[in-house]
């Protein structure tokens, strides 16, 4: 059971009017979840399905808007939302987090994870589920569990035969500093840029390449407009289900238990989903009209031991969540 404690307020609506004081219970709480990713989106459905999950075990007490494709604003903007008690939970991306913790950006070590089933194994383990108890002090939201998205890989306008092709071109980003650092060193021009923003970009040239995971690829269809995919794997690419702090801790014990525990499963079982699915849509990537690159951190040179000296200096976690990844090879 989780317990991360913190203060907080929580939108009770009393039930009042003859027809509603007979169709719901004396008060309801109506909880707002925000995510950046579309509607078919696999963290939109485990959002959903939570929702529906809370609804039913409170026979329709408890309700949650899911909001997604970015609805309420960027990651950016959700997060500080969590802080003020605006926003009462939502599925970000690790990397919006570690940009105000920066000790995340342990999990963002290239090649930490071998495969998809190993960045699954990682994320479930104690040394990171412990990291989560730092986030209420340190920035006011509570994380109840990680899911994830598939391993990085890129998308290039281009022809990529070796990581000198990378160099100077603009590879958009998620917005975050690990990732940042990982392709300065390797020479390109990183351009951090929100998910709405990429496919638009790609197709009229704007950003040279992307750096995406293959369901994305797929779904959206970003081949549409490449010459090359590299199917690098080089990060991982976890998510995290948050709970706004305010409203944490004007939870009693058995709520946050229920509402923490079912989040958690749907954030947890997304990992699932992606071990499954994630080396079919590489399968579907291999079968488009595109050169199709695979690689393994051999590609990238001496860049992923830079990459660990910068970080090491950053992340007191890092030794710990490395040490879990040697172990659960
Ligand atoms: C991205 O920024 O690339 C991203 C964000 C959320 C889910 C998957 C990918």
């Amino acid at each position: 059971m989780i317990d991360r404690s913190f203060p907080t307020l929580r939108r009770t609506v009393t039930a009042f009017g003859l027809t509603l004081a007979l169709a719901l219970p004396a008060s309801a709480t109506e909880y707002r979840l925000g995510l950046i990713t579309p509607p078919s989106h696999i963290w939109t459905q485990a959002a959903q399905a939570f929702a529906t999950d809370l609804s039913e075990r409170t026979s329709g007490a408890d309700t949650v808007t899911v909001f997604p494709a970015s609805q309420l604003g960027n990651e950016a903007q959700m997060m500080q939302q969590l802080q003020t008690g605006a926003l009462d939970m939502a599925f970000l991306t690790l990397a919006e987090v570690s940009n105000r913790a920066p000790d995340f950006g342990a999990f963002y070590a290239p090649y930490l994870a071998d495969d998809i089933a190993h960045a699954g194994r990682i994320l479930r383990s104690e040394a990171a589920h412990g990291m989560l108890d730092q986030l209420p002090q340190t920035t006011g939201v509570v994380g109840v569990a990680y899911g994830m998205a598939g391993l990085r890989q890129i998308v290039s306008r281009g022809a990529v035969a070796s990581a000198a092709d990378l160099s100077g071109l603009k590879i958009r980003i998620t917005p975050f500093t690990p990732i940042l650092d990982f392709y300065n060193l390797v020479g390109a021009a990183p351009t951090p840029m929100p998910l709405p923003e990429v496919y638009d970009a790609l197709a009229n040239g704007q950003v040279d390449a992307i750096d995406m995971d293959a369901e994305l690829i797929v779904a959206l269809r970003f081949y549409d407009h490449a010459q090359t995919i590299v199917q690098s794997d080089h990060m991982m690419f976890p998510m995290v289900g948050l709970v706004s702090g305010r409203v944490w801790a004007g939870l009693s014990e058995d709520e946050r238990a229920m509402i923490g525990d079912l989040m958690a499963q749907h954030v947890d079982g997304t990992i699932d989903t992606y071990v499954e699915m994630d080396p079919q849509w590489l399968e579907t990537l291999r079968g488009v009209d595109v050169d199709y690159v695979e690689t393994d951190a051999s590609f990238f040179g001496d860049v992923v031991g830079q990459w660990d000296a910068i970080w090491s200096e950053r992340s007191p976690s890092l030794p710990a969540i490395r040490a879990a990844a040697d172990s659960l090879r």
